[in-house]
C-alpha cells in the first residue's frame, strides 16, 4: 500500500481513536484487566528518574515468571543511563531511565544439567518463549507500579535483528540470544490511542484453523498505514517495512549461525 485517500484517512483515524478494549460490565472494577488492556508502547519517556525499589519489584517479576519445567531459560542485562551509555556510547533510546535486554539463555541450565541433548530449534525456542514469558510478566509490573515501557528489537539496535552485535556488546556465551530490550520510564504525555488490533472473532476460533476474513485483514492493515502515518507524518508505513526488509536478511543468516552452528561448536560454519 503506498497511497490512501484523505476520507479513507479520517474514516481510518476515527475509527482508531474510538476503539476501546472491551471490558465486561460486570469485570469493571478489576484493576489488573485494566492494567493490562490500558498498557500502551510508550516511546518518550519524561526526564525524571526511577526509584531502585521500583526497578527492583520489576525485575523480581521476571525472575519468578512461569518457564518450561521450571528451567528459567533466560537472562536480564540490566541498565542505567550511565551503564548503557558507557557500553554504547549514547543514551538509553526514548529517553528511557532504565533498560532490560531480554536474553534467551539455555547455556546456564547446562552447567549442571549435562543430559540437555542439543537440538538447536528446540532450545531456541523454549528460550524464546521462556523469556519473552518473563518480558511479558515485568511489562506488565511496570504498567501497575505507574511505570511505561516499550520493548524494542530493532530501534537503537536493541533486539534479535541485531544479536550479532549484542552479542559481542554482551559478551554472550554460546547458547544465550537477545531477543527485545524493554526500556523503562515515566511516560513524557498522555498515552496515545491503542493501535489497531484484530476483532476477537478474527483470532479465535473452535478446534480446527479457521483464515481470517479478507476484507476485514484489508481494513485493519489500512488502519496501520493510517495509524504510523499520523504519529509519522514525514515517513511512511512502507518505508518503515523497507528497513525492516533491509535488516531481516542479514539478522536470519546471524541467527542461523549463532542457533545452529555456534552452539555446535562448529567454527567452520561461521
Ligand atoms: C518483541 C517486540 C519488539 C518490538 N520492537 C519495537 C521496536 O524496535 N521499535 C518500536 O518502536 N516498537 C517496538 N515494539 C512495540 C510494538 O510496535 C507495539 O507493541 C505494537 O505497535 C502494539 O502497540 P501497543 O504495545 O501499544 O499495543 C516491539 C514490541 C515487541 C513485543
Amino acid at each position: 500500500m503506498t497511497k490512501q485517500t484523505l476520507p479513507t484517512f479520517i474514516k481510518n483515524l476515527v475509527k482508531i481513536i474510538t476503539a476501546r478494549p472491551q471490558v465486561p460490565p460486570s469485570l469493571d472494577n478489576n484493576q489488573l484487566l485494566h492494567t493490562i488492556l490500558n498498557r500502551r508502547s510508550i516511546r518518550h519517556f519524561a526526564d525524571h528518574e526511577m526509584p531502585d525499589d521500583v526497578f527492583n519489584a520489576i525485575l523480581e517479576t521476571g525472575r519468578v515468571a512461569p518457564s518450561t519445567v521450571n528451567l528459567q531459560t533466560w537472562s536480564f542485562s540490566i541498565f542505567t543511563g550511565e551503564t548503557w551509555q558507557e557500553l554504547f556510547g549514547q543514551p538509553i533510546p526514548l529517553n528511557g531511565k532504565r533498560a532490560i535486554i531480554i536474553l534467551s539463555d539455555t547455556h546456564r541450565g547446562k552447567q549442571v544439567m549435562q543430559f540437555f541433548p542439543h537440538k538447536p530449534l528446540v532450545e531456541y525456542t523454549l528460550g524464546v518463549i521462556n523469556a519473552s514469558l518473563a518480558a511479558m510478566n515485568m511489562n506488565i509490573a511496570a504498567e501497575a507500579l505507574g511505570v511505561a515501557s516499550v520493548m524494542l528489537s530493532e530501534t537503537g539496535r536493541s533486539g534479535f535483528l541485531d544479536a550479532k552485535y549484542l552479542k559481542e556488546k554482551l559478551s554472550l556465551p554460546d547458547g544465550v540470544f537477545p531477543l527485545m530490550t524493554i526500556i523503562l520510564g515515566y511516560p513524557k504525555s498522555g498515552y496515545r490511542a491503542m493501535p489497531p488490533k484484530l476483532p476477537l472473532d478474527q483470532i479465535c476460533f473452535t478446534g480446527k484453523y479457521r483464515e481470517a476474513e479478507l476484507g476485514i485483514l484489508n481494513d485493519w492493515f489500512s488502519q496501520m498505514f493510517t495509524g504510523y502515518k499520523a504519529e509519522h507524518p514525514f515517513s511512511t508505513f512502507d518505508a518503515q517495512l523497507e528497513l525492516y526488509r533491509s535488516k531481516i536478511d542479514q539478522a536470519e543468516k546471524d541467527l542461523q549461525t549463532m542457533v545452529f552452528y555456534e552452539a555446535n561448536g562448529d567454527a567452520s560454519l561461521r
